[in-house]
């Protein structure tokens, strides 16, 4: 025998480079709570069923409980055997509760373990990931808000257009956000719907409730076909897709920005929090965050693009292709974490020149209403009073002003409009 969980029939040992080929368990260790909390549910559908006695079921739970208590705490101990982490719990199981272990596999395989463990923990992630975005959209509704009076302008073509608020800028990226929220939510909801008494391919030949099973694990649909539920990955694709054009939002946000903060653009500074220097060219502060941020994005749309061709290739039900849909999950897991918690800190932390400029216009417009005149009434030397910014070409900062005012109808850059769009994601910022 060759210690394997399904090593009954064969008799030749497997060659170690195919050995560690064929292992997964380097990544899908880290579904370890899930694959516990998986099988906990199975084995009270199994007692349920008449498959287990209610003092088998208690010994595969409290053996269960102890297996997921050495994850935690680091005890868990592999071996060069574990092939998965489905092999090694079950192993592991065994070795403290003895031969009732076996029975928690009746009925159930590998393949719609492993899909209702992904699932369980990509809906997870969902909500982790979804947190994360929200809270750099309100940062950069704060944002928006405290700054809504500055001028900034805005580029088509990369040709200097029209005037517009700075603050219509950052909801320009922001709105963007909220519907790959909206998005994530979606993929979500098709994530949670449970496979788990599916089988291999046929099904559960043990009558076992699927319905039981869905409420144990809080999922909100059961899977329709066993054969498409053991194989199916269109969640995984359509995760992979939300992350990518989620990312496609972020890197053309970091590309302004960088723009942004070069000398010749000078509209804004990235903070130092977020910024490298160079030791040869004392003056540079070259905003590697960004650069980062838009680079991540490649990868992650390389990950998409990954699994949608292993996927077209396969013949109906599990291949053992469908292993390499983990390593795409964690890794646009992991690099989507990142990505939303540096985007929020640089936006966060971003300083403007603009918001001197902003304080000594501010102070003109105080200026011209206890003169009761209008503010292109005040002479330079007047305007010169309260700050040197003024210059001979400030006829064309009111001509701004007055330009951007132009645009009220909803959407555009007017101060109303720019109120009511601040009102509108905070509106669905309250819904979350
Ligand atoms: N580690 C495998 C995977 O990730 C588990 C399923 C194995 N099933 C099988 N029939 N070999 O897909």
């Amino acid at each position: 025998e060759s210690g394997k969980l399904w090593g009954g029939r064969f008799v030749g040992a497997v060659d170690p480079i195919m050995e560690k080929f064929n292992a997964s368990i380097a990544y899908d260790r880290h579904l370890w709570e899930v694959d516990v909390q998986g099988s906990k549910a199975y084995s009270r559908g199994l007692e349920k069923a008449g498959l287990l006695t209610k003092a088998e079921m208690d010994q595969i739970l409290h053996g269960l409980d102890k297996v997921a208590e050495e994850w935690a705490q680091g005890t868990f101990k592999l071996n060069s055997n574990d092939e998965d982490i489905h092999t090694a719990n079950e192993r592991r199981l065994k070795e403290l509760i003895g031969a009732t272990a076996g029975k928690l596999h009746t009925g159930r395989s590998r393949n719609d373990q492993v899909v209702t463990d992904l699932r369980l923990w990509m809906r997870q992630t969902c909500s982790t990931l979804s947190g994360l975005l929200w809270e750099l959209i309100r940062t950069m509704v704060d944002r928006a808000e405290a700054e809504r009076d500055v001028l900034f302008p805005g580029y088509t073509h990369l040709q200097r257009a029209q005037p517009i608020r700075w603050s219509h800028w950052i909801l320009s990226h922001a709105v963007a956000l909220t519907r790959d929220s909206e998005r994530l939510l979606e993929v979500r909801k098709r994530i949670n719907v449970l496979p788990l008494g599916s089988g291999a391919i046929a099904g559960n030949p043990l009558g076992v409730d699927r319905e039981l099973l869905r409420a144990e694990l809080n999922f909100g649909a059961i899977t329709l076909n066993s054969m498409d539920a053991t194989s199916e990955r269109d969640f995984v694709a359509e995760f992979l897709f939300w992350a990518s054009l989620c990312m496609t939002h972020l890197s053309r946000m970091a590309e302004d920005l960088i723009l942004y903060c070069t000398k010749e653009f000078s509209f804004v500074q990235l903070s130092d929090a977020y910024s490298t220097g160079s030791s040869l060219m004392p003056q540079k502060k070259n905003p590697d965050s960004l650069e980062l941020i838009r680079s991540k994005a490649g990868r992650v749309f390389g990950r998409c693009a990954g699994l949608l061709m292993t996927l077209k290739g396969l013949p109906s039900t599990y291949n053992k292709d469908l292993q390499e849909d983990k390593e795409a999950v964690f890794e646009v897991s992991d690099t989507m974490s990142a990505v939303l918690q540096v985007a929020t800190g640089v936006i966060s932390t971003l300083q403007m020149p603009f918001r001197q400029a902003h304080e000594a216009s501010g102070k003109a417009v105080f200026m011209a209403e206890t003169k009761g005149v209008a503010l292109n009434q005040l002479s330079l030397q007047e305007l010169q009073t309260i700050s040197p910014l003024f210059s001979g070409d400030v006829i064309c900062v009111w001509d701004y002003g007055h330009s951007v005012e132009q645009y009220g109808a909803l959407g555009g850059t007017a101060r109303s409009s720019v109120d009511w769009q601040i009102r509108q994601v905070r509106a669905l910022l309250q819904a979350q």
